[in-house]
C-alpha cells in the first residue's frame, strides 16, 4: 500500500466511509473536501499529490438530478475534474483509484453488466462520468478506474438505504420504483475492494465492485424492513414514471464482478448477506479525520 491515501471528495457518503476505514486500519489519510480541493482547480492538486500517494478521487457530482440540470458542471466535475486529478497522479508517479458508476451503461441487457459490455449511458450524469473514465485513462493508462452501484452505508448519511432505517423507525409509508434493477453494494464491501486494488498487485483497468445479484429498488426497500423487523407492506411500488424523477435511469444496471474476480479481487458476497450485516451495525457519527 502506497505511504499516503489522499481522498477527494472526502465530505461524501463512499469518501466520508473510505476516510474513516483507512483511519481504523491504521493507514495515514488525506481526507480532502470539495473546499480543501476543488478538482475543476487544473493547479490545485500540485499541492495535495506527491509521489507514492494513493489518490482515491470521490469528488463527483453524483446527485442524477442535479447533472441532469446542469450538465455543464457535471461535466467539469466528473469529465474535467477527474482528468485534472490523473494528470496529477501521473505527473506526480502517484497511483489513483478513481470511482466510477453502473449508469454508464444503457439498462437493456437482462444479464450483469461486466467491464467488456458497450457502455451507452442515458443521462446526462452517465454521460459526464463516462467521459470521466476515458480521460482518466488517457492522462494515467496505469490508473483504476472502479464502477461501482447503489452504493449505501445504511447509517446516519442521505443514501437510500439509511433513510429507509430512519423511516422504519416510525410508523409512515413511502414509494419505492419496481422497474429498476441494480446491485445494491455495501460501501464496507466497496472500501475492502478499493484497499485492496490500492495494493497495486492488480493489473485490470476497469473493474467493477458491487455485491453479488439484483433486485429494484422495491425488493430493495422491503428487504430493509425485514431486516429491521419492519411491516414491509408500508413500501409501496410504483413505475419510474409515477415517480416522475427529471433524469432518466436505466433500467437495468446490475454489475458483474467476473472480470474483477478474474483480475484478483476476491468475490462479492449475496447483497441480502451485506444489507444484514450493514443493518446489524449501531448507527454511527462518522467524523472525518482532521487533515492539516
Ligand atoms: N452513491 C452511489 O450510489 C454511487 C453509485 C455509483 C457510483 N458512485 C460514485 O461514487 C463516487 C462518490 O459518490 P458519493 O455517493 O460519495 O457522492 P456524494 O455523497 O455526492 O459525494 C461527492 C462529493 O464530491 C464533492 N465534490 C463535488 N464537486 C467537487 C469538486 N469540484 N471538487 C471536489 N469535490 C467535489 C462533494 O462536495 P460538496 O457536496 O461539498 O460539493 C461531495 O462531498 C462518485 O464518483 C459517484 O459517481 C456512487
Amino acid at each position: 500500500m502506497s505511504a499516503k491515501i489522499v481522498i477527494t471528495g472526502a465530505s461524501g457518503q463512499v469518501g466520508r466511509f473510505l476516510a474513516g476505514e483507512a483511519v481504523r486500519r491504521g493507514l495515514d489519510v488525506s481526507a480532502l473536501t470539495h473546499a480543501q480541493w476543488d478538482i475543476t482547480d487544473a493547479k490545485a492538486a500540485e499541492r495535495f499529490v506527491t509521489e507514492s500517494d494513493l489518490v482515491v478521487n470521490c469528488a463527483a457530482i453524483a446527485n442524477v438530478d442535479a447533472a441532469e440540470a446542469d450538465p455543464d458542471t457535471a461535466f467539469a466535475v466528473n469529465a474535467t475534474g477527474a482528468e485534472n486529478v490523473a494528470l496529477a497522479c501521473a505527473r506526480a508517479g502517484a497511483s489513483l483509484v478513481h470511482i466510477s458508476t453502473d449508469y454508464v451503461f444503457g439498462g437493456q441487457q437482462r444479464r450483469p453488466y461486466d467491464v467488456g459490455d458497450a457502455t451507452e449511458p442515458v443521462g446526462e450524469y452517465g454521460r459526464s462520468k463516462l467521459a470521466g473514465e476515458v480521460a482518466v485513462l488517457a492522462a494515467m493508462p496505469g490508473a483504476h478506474i472502479v464502477r461501482t452501484s447503489w452504493v449505501y452505508t445504511g447509517d446516519d448519511g442521505n443514501d437510500f438505504v439509511a433513510g429507509l432505517r430512519r423511516l422504519a423507525a416510525t410508523d409512515g409509508t413511502t414509494d419505492a420504483v419496481d422497474d429498476q434493477v441494480g446491485s445494491p453494494t455495501y460501501v464496507n464491501d466497496l472500501a475492502d475492494a478499493v484497499f485492496e486494488i490500492g495494493e497495486g498487485r492488480i493489473r485490470e483497468p476497469i473493474l467493477h465492485v458491487a455485491n453479488e445479484g439484483a433486485c429494484t429498488r422495491f425488493e430493495l426497500a422491503q428487504a430493509v424492513f425485514e431486516e429491521l423487523g419492519a411491516d414491509p407492506r408500508r413500501i409501496r411500488p410504483v413505475s419510474t414514471a409515477q415517480a416522475g424523477r427529471p433524469a432518466p435511469r436505466p433500467a437495468y444496471s446490475a454489475l458483474s464482478m467476473a472480470t474483477s474476480v478474474r483480475a484478483g479481487l476476491n468475490p462479492p458476497r449475496p447483497w441480502r448477506e451485506a444489507l444484514a450485516e450493514a443493518l446489524a451495525q449501531p448507527i454511527s457519527d462518522r467524523q472525518l479525520p482532521s487533515t492539516p
